[in-house]
């Protein structure tokens, strides 16, 4: 089956949705997401989005913030230009319908987040991407001109290079292989512009409070179709996600800190001081640091994060999401401190773009989690990432409708897919097994602490698995679960090369071989060329 189409976005997130309602007043949109549209890493942002919005910050104020937590490695052109344009984009998300709290005198309540000087972040309660993912589809599934394609998984980007069967400079995005998972067959979209809003990559990690979707998708097949990666050491881990074995790395927000939680051992002392001025609301990639340490020192399983002495009115109040999530696993967090571990939580390197969003391959945009915009630079601040997926959202829409007008030359015809002589796997265990070990290998050689030995290690195991993996891939059917676990295979290698080509410890990227940050010799973004041409796509 084949689909032309003006616009195609795969992922439905606040990036992803935001392009399709900001393009759909001028052609087709098809908007491809691989389960329901409302299974998004953005449904489950718990604080909010970061924007100036008080007399007391400024924009300085708040590109200071993001400066420092990222270790001073965002682009301070893109960091400007991001934090001013906040509050436009806070805009555009009310008037598509998204309801944010507001306190006593009927004002926007503004929360607070480990690394922000001000208190600038607008929420939904403890569930803004849940009230922000409802407006925007609600908005996308009333526009006639956008059509959803549900359980739809993307297979591999159709380029020029690849029609063509060489090299081709600009290389020009053509469209997507789709894989249709009810029907198990894989759809050609031949698109004019393509988006990737696929989201992050924790379910390359054995622990994440991310949602099963995030398997770092829109990077590795960007990738593999000749879009550069910068930075994939930057893998942020969450401090805070409750210590259950039913709850899947459930996320307590860093809000609840904001608001004047405190992390324990489990002797009860307050640790945080030992390792920060800002305690327990210093930048994240300190705070999981020293959890991981404490709980290594100490033998304990977990901390502990204590907010009891607020009173259970006010938690009840500001955390009803997280409050009543705790108590179905036996946990009053108004009671007793709720037992936390840090799990990954968002990529901060991705698909290298420009400030417009676009990769080096044309007409190929990345926005949200997928991309690396030079925002975050080593380390994300709280609650920048709804608004960076806002920002370069819009600005790849502006774009892209800049184009749509203009005389190119036509897109040669794209090719249908071949399955060639595939079929049926016997062997599915081979599929769960790589699927395993590397979710482990990356937790135990490449997590919050790291050593050149163990990263070499996981490079050696990881290599080895993808071998298998592309041995097995092209000789049986495809399935959700192997598009998905090549695509994990793949940015796990991504992110343990880019940490090997690190020499320093800066951020998130944290290795006991070079454990001070090296101003002098450091290499600002780690850049992984696009993997060049090849017939096998692999
Ligand atoms: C949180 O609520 O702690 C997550 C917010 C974020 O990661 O930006």
């Amino acid at each position: 089956m084949k689909i032309e189409t003006d616009f195609l976005v795969i992922g439905s997130g606040i990036a992803g949705l935001t392009y399709a309602l900001k393009v759909a007043d001028r052609g087709t949109v098809s908007l491809v997401t691989k389960r329901n549209i409302d299974i998004t890493a953005t449904q489950l942002a718990q604080g909010g989005i970061a924007t100036v919005f008080s007399e007391e910050d400024s924009f300085g104020a708040h590109a200071e913030d993001t400066m420092v937590a990222g270790a001073w490695l965002s682009k301070p052109e893109i960091v400007e230009l991001v934090v001013q344009s906040g509050p436009a984009a806070v805009g555009d998300l009310i008037n598509w319908g998204v309801q944010f709290s507001r306190n006593q005198d009927n004002e926007y309540d503004l929360t607070r987040e480990g690394g922000h000087s001000h208190r600038r972040i607008l929420h939904a309660k403890d569930a803004t991407g849940r009230e922000i993912e409802r407006a925007l589809v609600e908005a996308a599934q009333q526009h006639p001109n956008i059509t959803l394609f549900q359980d739809h998984i993307a297979v591999d980007l159709i380029t020029e290079a690849k029609v063509l069967q060489r090299p081709v400079s600009p290389n020009r995005c053509l469209g997507a292989y789709i894989f249709d998972k009810e029907n198990e067959e894989v759809v050609t979209f031949g698109a004019r512009f393509t988006v990737l809003a696929t989201g992050g990559a924790g379910k390359v990690y054995l622990y994440t409070c991310n949602p099963d979707i995030a398997t770092g998708d829109g990077v590795a097949i960007g990738w593999r179709a000749g879009a550069d990666v910068a930075n994939m050491e930057f893998m942020q881990f969450h401090p805070t996600t409750l210590y259950h074995p039913n709850a899947k790395s459930f996320l307590i927000s860093e809000a609840v800190r904001g608001e004047g939680a405190i992390l324990k051992r489990s002797d009860g002392y307050a640790f945080m001081a030992d390792y920060h001025p800002l305690k327990d609301l210093a930048p994240r990639d300190i705070v999981a640091r020293a959890i991981d340490s404490e709980m290594k020192k100490y033998g304990d399983d977990c901390a502990y994060l204590d907010i009891t002495y607020k009173g259970a009115a006010f938690i009840k109040d500001h955390f009803p999401m997280i409050y009543e999530t705790c108590l179905q696993y036996g946990i009053d967090m108004t009671r007793e401190p709720i037992p936390v571990v840090p799990a990954a939580h968002y990529l901060c390197g991705g698909l290298r773009v420009d400030q417009d969003g676009e990769t080096n391959i044309d007409n190929l945009f990345a926005i949200g989690e997928v991309a690396c915009t030079g925002l975050h630079g080593a380390n994300r601040l709280a609650s920048n990432s709804l608004l960076e997926g806002v920002v370069f959202a819009k600005r790849a829409a502006q774009l892209s409708l800049e184009r749509f007008d203009k005389q190119y030359p036509p897109n040669p015809p794209v090719p249908t897919w071949d399955s060639g002589n595939a079929t049926d796997s016997d062997e599915e265990v081979i599929v769960a097994h790589n699927w395993d070990e590397i979710r482990r290998c990356m937790w135990n050689y490449v997590g919050i602490v790291r050593s050149d030995k163990r990263l070499q290690r996981a490079m050696n195991r990881i290599l080895l698995i993808q071998q298998e993996i592309d041995e097995y891939y092209w000789d049986f059917l495809l399935t959700s679960d192997l598009i998905e676990l090549r695509n994990i295979a793949t940015v796990a290698k991504l992110i343990v090369q880019s940490a090997l080509s690190r020499h320093e410890s800066r951020g998130l990227h944290f290795t006991i071989d070079h454990p001070e940050r090296d101003d002098q010799n450091f290499q600002h973004d780690t850049i992984i060329p696009g993997a060049e041409y090849c017939s096998s796509g692999s």
